[in-house]
This record gives structure tokens, sequence and C-alpha cells, in this order.
């Protein structure tokens, strides 16, 4: 009997798979990410909107400008500002159902528009978090509004509804309203 037993063969053969699938041992395995300050700041930012990720991925890309990245929050945010307009209308027509198309128009605008979206924006601590190029400013309104839908966006994506988005949306815009 020269050959071993399958037993100890199959353990030999289990063995060597094991080392071989080893992260450590193979060298192969994709790196895991490396916590960095902009890895911090998008855990502060997730504490801030009262919102955790399962995808911390999605809030990356939401926080990255069209500037920095092609892999950037721009279609996110398409969905973010039709979230926002969606919850305005949404309370508008609750508060009062005979409400005229122009108060419900009006009261999506307000709550949705530039200037209320870059005063939440700003109060979540926008600036300090999104990535920009260099020539660009990360407090300019519109960068600022533009990562705010994004991330509203990022959190309907990573929720499956946009009532999670629109949670955030209120609450930040509470937020800006008690501060202002
Ligand atoms: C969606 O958001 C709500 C509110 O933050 C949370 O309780 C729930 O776990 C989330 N669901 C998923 C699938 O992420």
């Amino acid at each position: 009997m020269a050959s071993p037993p399958p037993a100890t063969l199959a353990a030999a053969v289990l063995l060597l798979l094991l080392v071989v699938s080893h992260p450590l041992a193979s060298g192969l395995e994709p790196s895991l990410p490396a916590s960095s300050p902009f890895d911090a700041a998008l855990a502060a930012l997730q504490g801030r909107i009262g919102y955790a990720f399962g995808s911390p991925d999605l809030l990356r890309r939401a926080m990255t400008h069209a500037s920095y990245s092609r892999e950037n929050g721009r279609a996110l945010a398409v969905l973010g500002l039709a979230a926002a307009e969606s919850a305005a209308a949404l309370r508008a027509l609750a508060a009062d159902r005979d409400a005229p198309a122009s108060a419900v128009s009006r009261a999506a605008r307000d709550a949705a528009g530039e200037p209320a979206c870059a005063a939440a924006g700003a109060r979540a601590g926008i600036p300090g978090v999104v990535r920009v190029a260099g020539s660009i400013k990360a407090s300019a309104p519109p960068v600022v509004c533009g990562a705010l839908r994004a991330l509203l966006g990022a959190v309907a994506v990573d929720n499956g509804t946009a009532d999670a988005a629109a949670e955030v949306f209120w609450r930040l815009h509470v937020v800006t309203a008690a501060a202002m």
C-alpha cells in the first residue's frame, strides 16, 4: 500500500484549500477600504441625519461632486429632488385636501428649492464632507444643495422607499427652521 488512506488524502486536500483560500496566504483578496478622514466624516454625517446606511457606498457617492469624480451623486440628486418635492406636496395636501395647485406647487418649491435645500445641507455639515475638485468651493449653495439632494436620493435607494428620504428631509428641514 504505497498510497495514503483516503481520509488522510481528503484531510490534506482540505488543509491545502484552507491555506490557499485564506486571505493572508493568497494576498489576492481586495484590500478592505482603509479608514480615512472621509470615511470618518461619512460616519459622523449619518449620525447627524439620523439614518444609518446599509450600503455606505451610496453615501460616499452622494458626497462626491461631479467635479471630483465620474462616480458622483448627480443621478441620486434627481431622485432626491423628486422625493423632497413629493414629501412637501404630500404634506400640503394632507393639511388641506382642497389646496389649490398653486399652493401645493409653492409648498414644494419653498421646501425643496435651492435656498432651503442649501440651508438644510449646510446645517447637516455637508460643506465639510462633500468632495469637490480644487477649483470648486464646497460651501457654494449649488454644491451643498446638490449634495443634500444626492443624500436624500441615496437614502431612498438604500432604504428601498422614499419614506425614509422624506423623514431625513423633514428632520433637516425642521432643524433649519428652528435654527433660523
Ligand atoms: C428604512 O429606514 C427606516 C427608518 O430609518 C429603518 O427603520 C429601516 O430599517 C430601513 N430599512 C432598510 C431596508 O434599510
